[in-house]
């Protein structure tokens, strides 16, 4: 099997390193891919945003399958134009992507299929945001309804704050504050039928302790021993079936990743947001576990054949990732990186880099995915800060905190 994976980042080099090691894939290509990635896959310097130009790499290479990492290939229609080309594709159409595009259409998605999630307004105005915050009250919610990278969100007891959030944006969802822990379940779609993989959980907050502002994600791991039993059942019946059902009921079938955020409250778990693509960084973790050849899971899901739910080894795989000094709000890029060979249980994956004059130098807010695995939660989190430890990367930073709370 011959696949092109679209993407650069520590997730798209996660899935390379992936498929790389599923003895039915045969070639792999990553477009347009990281200085990680090449050590694994040909890459191509091809823009993945550009429908046409991905189509038209997937003709030349002739590949049987292209799996899209990032959302805003999809957002703009990417994988729509793989499939039009003939090529099978893992990934939502531009229509289905839209459950992580646009808040108020996963919203309105949530509420016809009767999915628990948050009660919330859309609002347009001023006057209408500030109704909707005093309707909810503190903690205040309000997001921004477009894609805004994970950077959209604003959550605060500032009441000032949260009004201005909603003036700087054209549109908002305001929302009622959940509470409790919050995990990920992803579960892979093939036009019909869903399958879960195991859980995860992200840690969003840039510093120690939760503290600072909403980021791109610090860390994860996988599994969470502590979640309860027949979580993922309960998820499946009550989120991800009745969600591809009524997307498939509004011309809207759903083959690709349903990334399901939820916050555990005292009254169930809650949807808190839907992604259409593989979450960033647990998929890092996941993969790290994943017994089942992704190349051929992934092919399921684009051809309608998905069978028995993916198979996970047992033990655990801990992230941390290595930001650049001053991210997220204004990351220096071009620091050279040192130390990144792995351990006997620790990898390194390659998130925001880039060659510059023979040297491998940060390139992005994120830079770096440590990923430390074992046979349980505390070894691989030892395993993973140790090769942290080794690496060099001037003014970097990273949380120290990562799978020891929840
Ligand atoms: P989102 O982009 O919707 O995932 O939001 C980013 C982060 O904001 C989430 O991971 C939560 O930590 C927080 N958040 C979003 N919605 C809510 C909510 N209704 N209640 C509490 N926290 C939320
Ligand atoms: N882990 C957060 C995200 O991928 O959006």
């Amino acid at each position: 099997m011959r696949v092109l994976v679209i993407g650069s980042g520590g997730r798209e080099h996660a899935l390379c390193r992936s498929l790389k090691l599923d003895p039915q894939v045969s070639e792999l290509h990553c477009a347009p891919g990281n200085p990680g990635i090449e050590e694994v896959a040909t890459v191509h310097p091809v823009d993945p945003l550009d429908p046409e130009q991905v189509a038209g790499l997937a003709t030349r290479l002739r590949v049987d399958l292209v799996v899209i990492g990032p959302e805003a290939p999809l957002v703009a229609g990417v994988s729509d134009a793989v499939r039009e080309a003939g090529f099978a594709c893992f990934g939502p159409s531009r229509d289905a992507a839209m459950i992580e595009g646009s808040k108020s259409f996963a919203k309105e998605i949530m509420t016809a299929a009767d999915v628990p999630t948050a009660r919330s307004r859309t609002c347009t105005t001023e006057a209408e945001a500030a109704a909707a915050l005093d309707e909810f009250g503190a903690p205040y919610v309000v997001k921004d309804d477009g894609l805004a990278a994970g950077k959209g969100v604003v959550v605060t007891e500032d009441r000032d704050k949260a009004l201005a959030h909603a003036r700087a944006c054209e549109r908002v969802v305001i929302e009622e504050y959940l509470d409790g822990p919050e995990v990920s379940l992803f579960a892979l779609c093939d036009g019909s039928t869903a399958v879960p993989l195991q859980l995860a959980q992200d840690f969003k907050r840039a510093y120690d302790r939760d503290q600072g502002p909403n980021t791109g994600g610090m860390g994860s791991y996988t599994p969470l021993p502590w979640a309860p039993d027949g979580l993922t059942e309960q998820v499946m019946r009550e989120i991800v079936h009745p969600t591809i059902g009524e997307l498939t009921r509004r011309g809207l079938p759903y083959q690709g990743v349903l990334y399901v955020g939820l916050a555990l409250t005292s009254k169930g778990p809650k949807v808190v947001e839907f992604n259409a693509r593989f979450g960033d960084p647990e998929t890092q973790v996941l993969l790290d576990r994943l017994e089942t050849p992704l190349g051929g899971l992934l092919m399921a899901c684009a051809t309608g054949e998905l069978g028995l739910d993916p198979v996970f080894k047992a033990g655990s795989a801990v992230c941390v990732v290595v930001a650049s000094e001053g991210y997220p709000d204004s990351p220096v890029k071009g620091d050279v990186i040192r130390g990144l060979q792995s351990t006997d249980n620790a990898y390194v994956l390659h998130a925001g880099t880039a060659w510059k004059d023979g040297e491998i130098v940060s390139a992005g807010g994120r830079v770096l995915n440590v990923i430390g695995h074992g046979p349980d939660q505390e070894s691989a989190r030892r395993a993973a800060y140790e090769l942290v430890g080794r690496i060099e990367m001037r003014g970097s930073h990273h949380r120290t905190d990562i799978a020891t709370v929840k």
